[in-house]
């Protein structure tokens, strides 16, 4: 149950402190606490992001954490620290590197934090979701992925793009890993209650669905660095949702426990976001190619999850 409207977030680099920025130009939090492992980052963001506060219209105390140990008494923790893949580093080496820091800090979370919702956004995002879950042993409901509300943004985008219209008013679903089988479904989308379907065509549709795959590599072809204010507003929103125990229904990846014929294994699905966090998992009806997209999706996960086995890390 939420107590103190108190968020903390590990790993103040672009995502983590622009979903600081975003939650605190919106006043969602009383408070939100930042902690990062590189010197002087918690602090000097948490001072900027402070200060920017003076204009927003609902107060949030900003402050930065010495220690994780400071990171307490949360409702929400959310992860985002890691470790970007460098020159000559294997998909391999970067999953145990990235689950090594995870698994850290979430044994810091369990000790200070130890009722709170974890939202998970370090990648890659689905195994390390997984992780937390193992990690934590906590009920399911309590650990979630954040990757369907930022892919699902960037597929409105792709629609009103295309359109021209719709701002704002465009639903977008996107299921299965965050990665290079994810599934976008324009073919479920709808724009101001007016189903996709009915305007667009099957090649348009074809091309919103790997626009949104490319989605983030588009941005790290201009920018030489992965985006940063489309994934902190995705955070902030899932924030928002639980906090304000909103039920809104969100792509997230969570454990299946048999939903969608799988188990042992975090993918996103549709889920009612609130206050305890995922409050039920939402099970659409797929048909035979959507059912194949999704097993295959699953499979790559469930890769990821095997070399962490495979390396013994869960022993
Ligand atoms: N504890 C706290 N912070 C840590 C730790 C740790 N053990 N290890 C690394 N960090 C911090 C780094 O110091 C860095 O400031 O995590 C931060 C990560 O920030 P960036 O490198 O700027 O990466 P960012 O773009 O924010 O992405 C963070 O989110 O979307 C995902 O793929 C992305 O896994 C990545 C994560």
């Amino acid at each position: 149950m939420i107590k103190n409207r108190k968020v903390g977030i590990i790993g103040a680099g672009a995502v983590g402190a622009s979903a600081a920025f975003s939650l605190a130009i919106m006043g969602t939090c009383r408070e939100i606490v930042l902690f990062d492992i590189a010197e002087g980052v918690a602090q000097g963001k948490a001072i900027d992001i402070a200060q920017a506060t003076h204009y927003s219209t609902k107060p949030t105390l900003i402050t930065a954490a010495q220690s994780p140990a400071d990171v307490k008494e949360c409702d929400i923790v959310v992860i985002t620290a890691g470790v970007p893949r460098k020159g000559d580093m294997t998909r391999e080496d970067l999953l145990m590197i990235n689950a090594k820091i995870i698994k850290s800090v979430t044994e810091d979370i369990m000790k200070y934090s130890p009722n709170a919702i974890i939202l998970s956004v370090s990648n890659p995002l689905d195994v390390m979701t997984y992780t937390i879950a193992q990690i934590t042993g906590w009920e399911r409901n309590r650990i979630i992925g954040m990757a369907g509300a930022l892919d699902g943004s960037r597929m409105a985008y792709q629609i009103r793009k295309k359109l021209g219209f719709g701002a704002a008013r465009v639903g977008a679903l996107v299921i299965g890993d965050h990665g290079e089988n994810m599934i976008p479904l324009p073919q479920k989308a709808n724009v101001g209650d007016v189903p996709l379907p009915d305007l667009l065509s099957k090649e348009d549709m074809e091309e919103i669905i790997n626009r949104t795959k490319n989605g983030g590599a588009e941005i790290v072809g201009h920018l030489k660095t992965s985006g940063y204010y489309g994934p902190g507003r995705a955070i902030a929103f899932m924030v928002e949702a639980i906090l304000n125990d909103s039920k809104a229904v969100v792509s997230s990846s969570v454990l299946l426990s048999g939903e969608y014929g799988h188990s042992d294994v975090c993918v996103g699905v549709p889920v009612v976001l609130g206050s305890n966090g995922v409050e039920a998992i939402v099970e659409m009806n797929l048909d035979d190619d959507l059912k194949k997209k999704f097993d295959t999706s699953v499979k790559t996960v469930k890769n990821g999850i095997d070399i962490l086995k495979n390396n013994n890390f869960f022993n």
